[in-house]
């Protein structure tokens, strides 16, 4: 939902159908398992952090590529659903929509492989990221996109004036340009070992991560923590933010939609700590429902849950 004076916001990101298959537990190497159920959902990293903005109150404008198939127009009828702006969704006609197969155990823990489909051809189309970057509060990207589509689109925001906010999943290599175009760097333990190159299993660990990842260029990082909350870093230091604890029945889509909450409240101006305390609020909700999209809660279902426990310095 968005009104005329919601924050405004541009993605450049994946849009998948999501074929979840809901399992007591996940294959092992050559073990074969019986599914209870087979679910198809709307979901890739870029339209389901568009979602999480759309439904915290900002005004979205996506960028991505769909194919021209039963999928592509499910997905585009749920980004309409939304609100989403999605003029800058290209269509393409030789190839098909991304997929991506996930496992979700009795845990709620996922397992997720992606097609790319056409998300692996988007063209960044400079003129309409431009018009969208025009008084934006924050350009939202991952890296289900090609990166150098993501570089550009960063160099153009950074350019622009346009705080980039990074959630570099699934995780990979950054070329060394996108380092200082970042400002909020949005990664969970796994991503922050890996760009880090130390291991994150404790508060501490991911705060000594987050700084490590500041030096590269990013004015603030934030590391999640699953059930366990999630750590800010920003120049004033280090900071825990204890999780709230729900029965977990899906985690799929809890990390885009944490990115969505604190995207929107940093760009509506609030400081760094708040927009981590919105994010918690916000995937623990998520965490609670099946599927990526569906799960995405609006403004007004974060607004009447709980709120987390209050943080300490690291
Ligand atoms: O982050 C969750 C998403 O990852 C899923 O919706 C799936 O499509 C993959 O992109």
């Amino acid at each position: 939902m968005s009104t005329t004076n919601a924050p405004r916001i541009a993605v450049v990101g994946s849009l998948n159908m999501d074929l979840v298959l809901q399992v007591q537990h996940a294959p092992g190497p050559g073990e074969t398992v019986l599914a209870d159920a087979l679910h198809l959902v709307s979901g890739g990293k870029g339209g389901n952090q568009a979602v999480a903005c759309a439904r915290q109150g900002a005004q979205v404008a996506l960028f991505g590529r769909l194919g021209n198939d039963g999928y592509g127009h499910t997905l585009r009828a749920g980004l309409d659903a939304d609100g989403i702006d999605h003029r800058g969704v290209q269509t393409d006609a030789e190839t098909t929509t991304g997929v991506a197969a996930i496992t979700v155990e009795a845990t709620g823990q996922n397992r997720i492989v992606v097609v790319p489909g056409a998300n692996g051809r988007f063209v960044l189309d400079p003129v309409a990221l431009g018009a969208a970057l025009e008084g934006a509060g924050g350009l939202v990207v991952q890296l289900e996109t090609p990166m150098p589509q993501v570089v550009a689109a960063a160099q153009q925001a950074h350019a622009a004036g346009c705080p980039v906010v990074l959630n570099p999943s699934p995780i990979q290599p950054l070329p060394d340009a996108l380092w200082p175009l970042v400002h909020t760097l949005v990664v969970n333990e796994v991503e922050a070992a890996a760009l880090a190159g130390v291991a994150v299993a404790t508060p501490q660990d991911a705060a000594a991560a987050a700084q490590a990842l500041r030096g590269r260029g990013p004015a603030q990082v934030v590391v999640t923590l699953g059930a366990a909350g999630a750590v800010a870093a920003d120049a004033a230091g280090c900071r825990y933010h204890p999780g709230l604890a729900v029965q977990a029945v899906d985690t799929t889509a809890a990390g885009d939609t944490f990115l969505g909450a604190l995207a929107v409240a940093l760009a509506r101006g609030e400081p760094l700590d708040a927009g981590v305390r919105e994010g918690i609020r916000a995937s623990a909700l998520c965490v609670t429902q099946p599927g990526a999209q569906p799960s995405i809660p609006t403004r007004a279902a974060v607004a009447q849950s709980p709120q987390p426990p209050a943080w300490s310095p690291l």
